[in-house]
């Protein structure tokens, strides 16, 4: 797939429906503020609804902040942040846990800047960050030999997926950091993913190859995915549902069509001689 001309190479199917069983998050009432000024004020927005579902906005809009309000990785000033499944019924509000509860429940970011992969090689890493968030004592990995062949497997299906440099060594460019950290993000099996602009510092072909593996993911283990992206070409061919914010809230929702079409966010994002 990879190296295919650029509009082709990730086309997919026109809007799929939502079939219900798929988990949500709903955010609700939820604000934050840094030194008293307001950069995230979401009243009511659920994601979910749809396989793919793209985030978009203008720098500073409260993207990656939205995002880690649901990560837990900062904290709601107020608001309640909620996943459910119709498929087997679960309710969980995510925001009355503790950050270190989050991992059990399947809710999983990839981050805008990726500062680690420093020490250690693409395997430990990825082996350490399986061992982590599934294993209350992570070193247990090093000592079964069953566990250790079978999260090495998992593994190397991604690494040999993509050309690393050097697969068994150290990650050695920015792009492939955000490729472990998508790849590291995977092999936890989430059931909601949340991408922060995952293509960013990616190669064209990486970033088409990467983009095709989270759309089968996505249809084939009923997880939803969000993206967060400046990088429109990923969002129109890849999302069912878009939701545009913008100084803290979230002002549209629709499909990439009528999004992109839209005077707000020609006006407040785009620029005129976008569409
Ligand atoms: N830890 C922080 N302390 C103070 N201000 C912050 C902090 N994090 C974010 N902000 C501010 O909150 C606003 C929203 O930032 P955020 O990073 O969520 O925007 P974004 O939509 O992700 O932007 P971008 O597209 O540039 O990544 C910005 O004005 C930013 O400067
Ligand atoms: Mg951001």
């Amino acid at each position: 797939m990879a190296g295919d001309h650029k509009d082709t190479a990730f086309a997919r199917e026109p809007t799929r429906d939502s079939d219900g069983s798929r988990p949500r998050v709903r955010i609700q009432d939820a604000v934050k503020s840094f030194a008293g000024r307001v950069v995230v004020d979401v009243d009511d927005l659920t994601l979910g609804t749809h396989p793919i579902e793209g985030l978009i906005g203008p720098n500073g809009a409260g993207k990656t902040t939205l995002l880690r309000m649901i990560m837990h990785s900062i904290s709601l000033d107020r608001g309640t942040v909620t996943l459910s499944s119709d498929g087997d019924g679960s309710e969980v509000v995510l925001s009355d846990l503790p950050a270190h509860r989050m991992a059990r429940h399947g809710v999983v970011k990839t981050n805008q800047v990726i500062t680690d992969f420093e020490k250690l090689t693409i395997l430990d890493s990825l082996l350490l960050s399986v061992a982590k968030a599934t294993d209350e004592w992570p070193y247990r990995i090093y000592r079964e030999q069953g566990l250790y062949e079978d999260t090495v497997e998992g593994i190397l299906w991604y690494l040999d997926r993509f050309e690393f440099e050097d697969p068994l060594g150290f990650a050695k460019s920015a792009g492939e950091k955000k490729l472990l950290d998508i790849i590291r993000c995977l092999l936890l099996k989430p059931r909601v993913l949340l991408l922060d602009e995952p293509t960013a510092g990616l190669p064209d072909d990486i970033r088409d190859q990467l983009m095709g593996l989270i759309d089968e993911k996505a249809a084939e283990e009923n997880m939803a995915v969000v993206i967060v992206e400046h990088d429109l070409h990923v969002i129109w061919t890849m999302s069912d549902y878009v939701h545009f914010m913008a100084e803290g809230r979230v002002l549209l929702q629709g499909e990439p069509r009528s999004i992109r079409e839209h005077d707000t966010v020609i006006e407040k994002y785009l620029g005129s001689g976008h569409v």
